[in-house]
């Protein structure tokens, strides 16, 4: 249908430029980006590029989210932070944010006066799904007096709850910044061991108190996936995010933030990287470092997928009721607060 409001020509053009962008990327773990592939996404990017000028809006995606949204229409694309940062600071009247609800919600808790919407709809997130406000309340109220950190990865709820929220780029520099010998972090356990430990190596300990659940993409990596790839692959460097089992990072040449891989593999001289991470993370080393090879076992992030083309285009059109990113004004004022938190202590 969209197709044949378009200029064979222009499609064309359009298709090339995408192909341009994504020939060395991988659409499965078994194929690349075909140009017929391009032509298919082609009708959808132009359209969405058209609206997104005349209704004034941005989109952000996040590094998990396919290739066609990362280089087909994003103005942005990065790690939770860097998104989070875009959003705060933009102008635009309509922010589209391709990430999941947790990171859209944010959006709008630091930016109010613009319209928010997320293309997947309520797409969740098993770490921010895995705690309440309720829970963070009893915990503390075990724990009077200690400082409580929560990862970006929560609701608005737990936001509201904790005294600052941090990413994965900034929570090891965020949490050593704290008072005290003890903190708690919420919602991922595994991240929380892996912080103890990283307190414990700079030199400035803490007990880390934790609680709530894992990340259902991170959580399944093994030792065994990192004695494999160095196996079959002499001199690969490996890269973990910090959401992984503490067993497997310790395994790891680096381990930190989406962001932070990036900039591990752009600095490096060496030519392979196994990835134990998000296979979009992997698209988008393809696409920006064709000359080197990125080996990744599995993990695929179903929420973040939930973003297509097809429902970005829907939101700059007539959004869904739950394509639209609306925060209670008290929840939002309290959670606020510990984002706030976290770009003063980022600093
Ligand atoms: P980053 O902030 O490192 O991109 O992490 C977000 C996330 O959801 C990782 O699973
Ligand atoms: Fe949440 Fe894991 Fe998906 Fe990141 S990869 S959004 S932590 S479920």
């Amino acid at each position: 249908m969209l197709k044949t409001l378009e200029n064979e020509a222009v499609l064309m053009q359009e298709a090339q430029r995408l192909y341009g962008l994504l020939h060395a990327v991988s659409k499965t773990k078994a194929d690349k980006w075909t140009l017929e592939d391009c032509l298919v996404a082609a009708p959808y990017t132009l359209c969405i590029n058209r609206f997104k000028q005349e209704r004034n809006a941005v989109i952000l995606a996040h590094s998990y989210t396919t290739p066609d949204l990362v280089y087909g229409v994003a103005d942005f694309r990065g790690d939770s932070y860097e998104l989070a940062l875009k959003a705060r600071e933009s102008t635009a009247d309509v922010i589209i944010f391709a990430g999941v609800w947790f990171m859209a919600e944010t959006a709008k808790i630091i930016n109010p006066s613009k319209k928010v919407f997320i293309p997947a709809g309520k797409a969740g997130c098993t770490l921010a799904d895995s705690m309440t406000a309720a829970q963070v309340r009893t915990l503390r109220a075990k724990h009077p007096g200690i400082p409580a950190l929560c990862y970006i990865n929560s609701s608005a709820e737990v936001k509201a709850e904790c005294d600052a929220c941090v990413t994965s780029g900034n929570v090891f520099d965020i949490a050593q910044r704290m008072p005290g010998d003890e903190l708690i972090f919420v919602p991922d356990m595994l991240m929380a061991e892996n912080l103890e430990a990283e307190l414990k190596r700079r030199g400035t300990p803490k007990k880390v108190i934790s609680s709530g659940g894992s990340c259902c993409v991170h959580d399944k990596y093994r030792p065994a996936q990192v004695e494999q790839l160095r196996a079959q692959y002499p001199g690969i460097r490996v890269l973990a995010h910090p959401e992984c089992p503490i067993e497997v990072c310790r395994l790891c040449d680096y381990v930190g933030s989406t962001k932070g891989m990036v900039s591990y593999v752009a600095k490096s001289p060496d030519h392979t990287f196994g990835m134990l991470t998000e296979f979009g993370l992997v698209n988008r080393l393809e696409a920006e470092h064709p000359d080197k090879q990125f080996v990744w076992p599995f993990g695929v992030c179903s929420y973040m997928k939930k973003n297509t083309l097809i429902n970005t285009l829907e939101v700059l059109v007539e959004p869904r009721p739950e394509q639209i990113v609306e925060v209670d004004a008290t929840v939002a004022e309290q959670a606020k607060k510990a984002i706030d938190k976290m770009f003063e202590l980022a600093k």
